[in-house]
């Protein structure tokens, strides 16, 4: 009987577990639900091993002041402005003299020696590139005598081409460093014996000169920034001299442009407005490219360059008027007001005839005389030799409209 009762129930469960499974079908898969929130952080790891020692630092303050590298350097870098650079007067401004052959100086004037010299007894040429060119033998002494000075051929005013005499019988050492050489030192001892005052690092106004020294900044040249000023107290360090020298009618070489200009209303701009550092003046006006000239004058003056009553068949350019050649580097010719070398004081007294006072002592402003007489002298001049009344009639009010001709109605004033 047991074994029946327990037959019964093994056969219920097994038709309770078969009602069971019969009974439905699982649905499908739900979606996966949103990723819960992170976790606490786990415990910090053990301590690193310690690192490597460093190198030693240096003891105290170290600095390596740049030094000059020379210009052949910065045009491994900079060869558009090392080309432009070496064909205006600074790359010029002092020659040396190598295995006894004339310099290469871009004028190509400077042949011969002075008298009873040899290229061999020359160490430096001085200039050569515009006005005029002077010799430094091999003892570091200018050399003087009657035939010591080369002036270039000057075709406005027909002269030069030829040697002059230079300070004859006197003995003068070459003391011109400051102005005609980079990296000078007025007190440096020279390495071999010469007359020479001071050292220099490169002759001739080197990229330097305006630059600084520059072997931090070739070594690294985004980390270190070479000088650049555009003011003109760089220019002057070298385009001044304290007093203005007059004689023969001229304002004699005194490598003052700044003097002239900045006692005038110019005073206010800078030498780099107008002038490309790199190209000088000089290139420019032989090659007519004037656009390197960074201001024409009528950039800033547009009302005057508007009116010229008189000058109508031909035109006057401003700086003819403005800038005369009143300043002597090389030759003059007084007969026609007209040296070599351009001034920049710009103002013109159109009351003044003379440009120097009875004393010799030169006027502030620009007279007559050396504003038009370049031209109207009769002489080499190109304009019909006016008498002082005529000029001082058409300088007045030079730029003012022309008045209206008779027959035409004048504009009545309010
Ligand atoms: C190895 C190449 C190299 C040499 C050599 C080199 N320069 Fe430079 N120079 C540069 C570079 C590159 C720049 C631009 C740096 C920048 O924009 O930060 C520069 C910029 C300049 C600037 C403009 C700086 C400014 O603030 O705008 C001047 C000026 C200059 N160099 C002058 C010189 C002079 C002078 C020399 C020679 C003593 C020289 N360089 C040699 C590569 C060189
Ligand atoms: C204060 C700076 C300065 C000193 C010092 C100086 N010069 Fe000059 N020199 C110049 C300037 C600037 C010029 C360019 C023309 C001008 O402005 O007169 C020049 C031009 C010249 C020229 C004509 C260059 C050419 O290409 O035609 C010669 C030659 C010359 N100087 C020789 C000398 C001699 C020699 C000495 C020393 C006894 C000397 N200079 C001292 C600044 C100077
Ligand atoms: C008589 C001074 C003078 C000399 C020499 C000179 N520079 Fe400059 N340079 C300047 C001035 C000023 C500027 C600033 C900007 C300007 O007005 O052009 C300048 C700007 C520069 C610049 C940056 C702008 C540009 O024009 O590319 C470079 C690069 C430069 N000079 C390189 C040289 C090198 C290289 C030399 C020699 C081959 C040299 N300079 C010689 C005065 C000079
Ligand atoms: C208002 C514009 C202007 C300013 C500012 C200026 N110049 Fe000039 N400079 C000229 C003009 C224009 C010339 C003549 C160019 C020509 O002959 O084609 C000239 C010519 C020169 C000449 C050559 C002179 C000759 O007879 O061959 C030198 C050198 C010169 N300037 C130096 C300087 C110096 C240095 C400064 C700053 C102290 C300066 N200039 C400022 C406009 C200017
Ligand atoms: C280290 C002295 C020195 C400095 C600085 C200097 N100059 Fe000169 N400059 C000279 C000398 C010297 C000459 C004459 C070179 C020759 O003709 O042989 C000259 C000639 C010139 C000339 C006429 C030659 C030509 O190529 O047109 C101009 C223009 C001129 N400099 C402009 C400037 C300007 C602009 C600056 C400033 C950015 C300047 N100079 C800075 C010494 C200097
Ligand atoms: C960058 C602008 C600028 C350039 C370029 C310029 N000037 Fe000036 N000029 C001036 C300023 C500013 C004054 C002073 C304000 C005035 O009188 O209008 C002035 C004044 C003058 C004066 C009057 C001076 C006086 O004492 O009353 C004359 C003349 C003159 N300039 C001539 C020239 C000549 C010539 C040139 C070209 C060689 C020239 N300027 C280029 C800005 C410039
Ligand atoms: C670059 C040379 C030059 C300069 C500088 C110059 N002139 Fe002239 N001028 C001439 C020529 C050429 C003539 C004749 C052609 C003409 O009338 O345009 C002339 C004509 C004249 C005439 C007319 C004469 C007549 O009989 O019709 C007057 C007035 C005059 N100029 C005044 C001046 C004054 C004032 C200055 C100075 C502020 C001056 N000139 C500067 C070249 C010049
Ligand atoms: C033939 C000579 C001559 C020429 C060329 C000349 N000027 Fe003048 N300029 C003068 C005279 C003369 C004065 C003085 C006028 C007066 O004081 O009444 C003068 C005065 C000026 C003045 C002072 C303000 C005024 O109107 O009196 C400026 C600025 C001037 N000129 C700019 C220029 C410019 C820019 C040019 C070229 C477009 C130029 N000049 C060409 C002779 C000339």
């Amino acid at each position: 009987m047991k074994a029946v009762r327990t037959a019964w129930i093994l056969f219920l469960i097994a038709l309770a577990l078969a009602v069971a499974a019969c009974s439905s079908r699982p649905g499908p898969q739900g979606p996966q639900g949103a990723i819960g929130p992170q976790g606490p952080p786990g415990p910090t790891g053990p301590a690193g091993e310690q690192g490597i020692a460093g190198a030693a630092g240096q003891d105290g303050v170290s600095f390596t002041p740049p030094e000059y590298v020379g210009s052949e350097t910065c045009a491994k870098c900079h060869s558009g402005v090392f080309e432009q650079f070496s064909r205006s007067g600074h790359a010029w401004a002092l020659t040396p003299v190598v295995d006894g052959q004339a310099p290469r100086i871009p004028s190509g004037e400077v042949r011969t020696p002075p008298q009873d010299m040899t290229w061999d007894d020359v160490a430096y040429v001085v200039g050569g590139f515009q006005w005029k060119a002077l010799f430094v033998d091999r003892d570091g002494f200018l050399v003087t005598g009657e035939a010591a000075q080369y002036n270039l051929d000057n075709n406005l005013l027909e002269a030069g081409g030829e040697f002059a005499a230079y300070h004859a019988g006197e003995e003068l050492p070459f003391d011109c460093g400051a102005c005609h050489a980079t990296g000078y030192n007025s007190r440096g001892m020279p390495a071999t014996e010469t007359a020479m005052v001071g050292t220099f690092t490169q002759p001739g106004v080197q990229c330097e000169a305006c630059h600084g020294p520059g072997s931090l900044h070739v070594n690294n040249p985004f980390a270190f920034r070479p000088i650049v000023s555009r003011d003109a107290q760089t220019c002057r360090n070298c385009h001044m001299s304290g007093e203005i020298e007059t004689a023969d009618g001229f304002i004699q070489h005194t490598d003052h442009e700044y003097g002239d200009l900045f006692p005038g209303k110019h005073a206010i701009l800078d030498c780099v407005d107008c002038h490309d550092p790199h190209a000088g003046a000089v290139v420019p006006r032989q090659e007519a490219r004037q656009s390197e000239l960074r201001a024409t004058c009528a950039n800033c003056h547009f009302r005057q360059a508007r009116e010229d009553k008189v000058h109508r068949q031909i035109r006057v350019a401003c700086d003819t008027c403005h800038m005369p050649q009143l300043i002597q580097n090389a030759l003059g010719a007084p007969d026609s007001f007209m040296a070599d070398l351009k001034t920049h004081q710009v103002t013109i007294n159109a009351k003044q005839m003379e440009q120097f006072a009875a004393d010799g002592s030169i006027l502030p402003q620009l007279g007559l005389n050396t504003t038009c007489r370049q031209c109207h002298n009769g002489e080499l001049g190109i304009g019909p030799n006016l008498p002082d009344a005529v000029l001082l009639n058409a300088g007045d009010g030079y730029h003012e409209p022309a008045a209206p001709a008779v027959g035409e109605s004048a504009s009545v004033a309010p």
